[in-house]
């Protein structure tokens, strides 16, 4: 047997011996790779007698040949049984019932959310968004808040840090500056007064405790035309309470104040107690448009009135489900949150 032959043996037994596909490979790079051995072969070529350059050639080739396609059936036999033994080991139970796809539901606030634009939407009022990061002008200025206003206080808002003077931009404390932004808009591009708006979002003040958190979320309601009225005002509220909880209850306006509108006063329904009695819990906020506000976003107060209502998402929310713990909507406990689900 040649040498080459005899080579060729070994390779072949060595690789019908490797047992793992590390092994392959390490066989391949001895015997085919860059120094292999038969690559080595292969380059001494040249230092033989050119008389037996040919024949010498025809066998390394041959060899390499052979002993790569050993290497590959090895390979794929080998990739094969631990396919086979896999599929011995791992078997599947196509009876088991399937992984089923977990569920969400809506947050009960984001209900309350779609349940409001809804029942506004359905008297008329544009739902519409603004920014959470809103200037002092459009939060208080343009509200008619006295420069010493409480609200203003530092203690109470979530300034932006560095900015002073009547610039500067704080996290919104309220969604009536939406009132501002919208009736501009309107002015604007022509589109109103007469209009109708409401404005859910996200409201910061800094507060907390089981009726208070740093964010909760209002609703603002504003209409503006030519013979708006407290009556319309209240006949819009006792509409939507009665839809919202979908049931009557005995209501009040009890005077208030808020610097945009005048009069002011907040609705309080008449709630029923676990012991049977009956607890007048504010609801909202609402008025007559103060004319200054008006004034201040380019309308006549002479020709145009309106009516502003606001009310806290989270009470109402609380109200509605009977939850106790305000706090509970935002620990997103999931024993919590399905319940509504
Ligand atoms: N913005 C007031 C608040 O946050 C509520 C309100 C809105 C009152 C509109 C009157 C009119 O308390």
């Amino acid at each position: 047997m040649s040498e080459i032959q005899a080579l060729t043996q070994q390779a072949l037994a060595d690789i019908d011996a490797a047992a793992t596909p590390d092994a392959i490979e390490a066989l391949r790079v001895a015997l085919l790779g860059k120094s292999g051995t038969i690559t080595g072969r292969l380059k001494q070529l040249g230092a033989l007698p050119p008389e037996q350059r040919k024949a010498a050639g025809e066998a390394i080739n041959q060899a390499r040949d052979t002993v790569s396609t050993a290497l590959a059936a090895r390979k794929t036999a080998l990739a094969d049984a631990a396919l086979d033994a896999r599929l011995a080991t791992e078997t599947v139970d196509v009876t088991l019932p399937g992984v089923d796809a977990e569920r969400g539901g809506l947050h009960p606030i984001s209900r309350t959310l779609e349940r409001m634009a809804d029942i506004f939407g359905r008297l008329g009022f544009e739902l519409t968004e603004g920014p959470e990061i809103e200037d002092d002008w459009h939060n208080f200025e343009a509200l008619n808040f006295p420069p010493h206003h409480p609200a203003r206080a530092m203690h109470d808002t979530f300034y932006i840090a560095d900015e002073g003077g009547e610039g500067r931009r704080l996290l919104r404390t309220h969604t009536s500056g939406m009132q501002v932004r919208y009736m501009l808009q309107a002015v604007a591009d022509g589109s109103g007064p007469p209009l109708r708006m409401i404005s859910l979002g996200k409201v910061y003040r800094s507060d907390s405790d089981q009726t208070h958190t740093p964010m909760f979320h209002q609703c603002e309601g504003l209409l503006i035309d030519g013979h708006a009225s407290l009556a319309d005002l209240k006949g819009t509220l006792v509409e939507f309470v009665r839809a919202f909880f979908e049931r009557d209850f005995e209501m009040r306006f009890r005077p208030s104040y808020f610097p945009f509108t005048e009069p002011s006063a907040e609705l309080d329904i008449a709630w029923q107690q676990p012991d049977g009695s009956t607890r007048w819990l504010e609801v909202l906020g609402c008025g007559m448009v103060h004319p200054n506000v008006l004034r201040n976003v380019g309308i006549d107060p002479e020709k145009y009135t309106g009516y502003a209502f606001g009310m806290g998402v989270e009470r109402l929310t609380m109200l509605r489900y009977g939850v106790d713990d305000l706090r509970a909507f935002f620990e997103n406990d999931v024993r919590f949150l399905r319940q509504f689900a």
